[in-house]
């Protein structure tokens, strides 16, 4: 069981150099109108292994509109979406599950009266049919085990009690929890729509941690942040959107935070 989580993120494999790496995910030419709002105007996107990508913009840029789209509660009225390199249709967010990609939501969807396993398995229980109530408590078992497996990889060390309630955790252990749900699943991408907002200075440490850990464990995270500075520590690149328009991409070792506020303000563009 242990080795479930290893496996599959291993699987992109340390050899792929990032020449030729190709993208987990493609977005092109994707327009999005909500009535007479254009919220997204002709905008690739694109997302690869074992990489860290913040999309900034200004309120109201398309970020949220953009990832509703990846994650299928929205479907783009133009423009295509390719997944390991062959188009897809995300037309609800069951699909975009079936193809790894997780999003991981401001309000977290924890169930506070439940424990830490109950949160991780929640809707997706191990049930078996035969023999209760025997067998159930050995997939009672088996769900604490897997759930402790799997933060341990991720070396999330900050939650003690797998069985613990989650109300009781501190804002970074939910986010932990909630993180560590998404990608238990054969995840290949996941979305974290301000990952830190609500968090004290080490809370976000841990979860910046954390998603360090994603990407070298070779998923690819797409993180939206209004916080640059923490986007400087954990972005391989930094996609600025502006009034709905892809209008600059970063490499975040050859450029400044000025650099990218200019972009956002659009003060300079792509
Ligand atoms: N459900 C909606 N109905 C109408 N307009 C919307 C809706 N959601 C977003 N918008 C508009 O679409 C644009 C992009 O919004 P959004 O994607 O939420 O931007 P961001 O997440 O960058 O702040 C904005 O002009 C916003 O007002
Ligand atoms: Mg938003």
């Amino acid at each position: 069981m242990s080795g479930e989580l290893g496996q599959r993120f291993e699987g992109e494999g340390d050899s792929a150099s990032p020449l030729d790496r190709k993208p987990i995910l493609e977005l092109k030419g994707i327009s999005k109108r909500y009535g007479a709002v254009q919220a997204l105007t002709n905008v690739d996107f694109e997302v690869y292994p074992r990489e860290v990508v913040a999309l900034v913009g200004d309120n109201g840029a398309g970020k949220s509109t953009l990832i509703k789209c990846i994650a299928g509660t929205h479907t783009p009225d133009e423009g295509r979406i390719l997944f390991d390199g062959k188009e897809v249709h995300i037309h609800a967010p069951s699909d975009a599950t079936r193809l790894g990609i997780e999003t991981v939501y401001q309000d977290l969807a924890l169930c506070d009266n439940l424990d830490v396993v109950q949160n991780m398995f929640l809707g997706r229980e191990r049930v078996t049919p035969v023999l209760p109530p025997v067998v159930e408590l050995l997939s009672e078992l088996a769900m604490e085990q897997h759930a402790l497996s799997v933060l341990q990889t991720l070396n999330v060390t900050t939650i003690v009690n797998v069985r613990s309630r989650v109300a009781g955790l501190s804002g970074g252990q939910r986010q932990s929890v909630a993180i560590s749900r998404a990608v238990m699943w054969n995840s290949r991408l996941v979305v974290l729509d301000e990952p830190t907002a609500a968090l004290g200075v080490a809370q976000s440490e841990q979860v910046l941690a954390l998603i360090r850990r994603l990407r070298d464990q070779g998923l690819g995270v797409v993180v939206i942040s209004h916080n640059l500075h923490e986007l400087f520590s954990i972005a391989d690149r930094i996609v600025v959107l502006r009034l709905g328009r892809r209008v600059a991409t970063f490499d975040h070792e050859s450029t400044t935070a000025e650099d990218v506020v200019a972009a956002i303000t659009g003060a300079r563009g792509e």
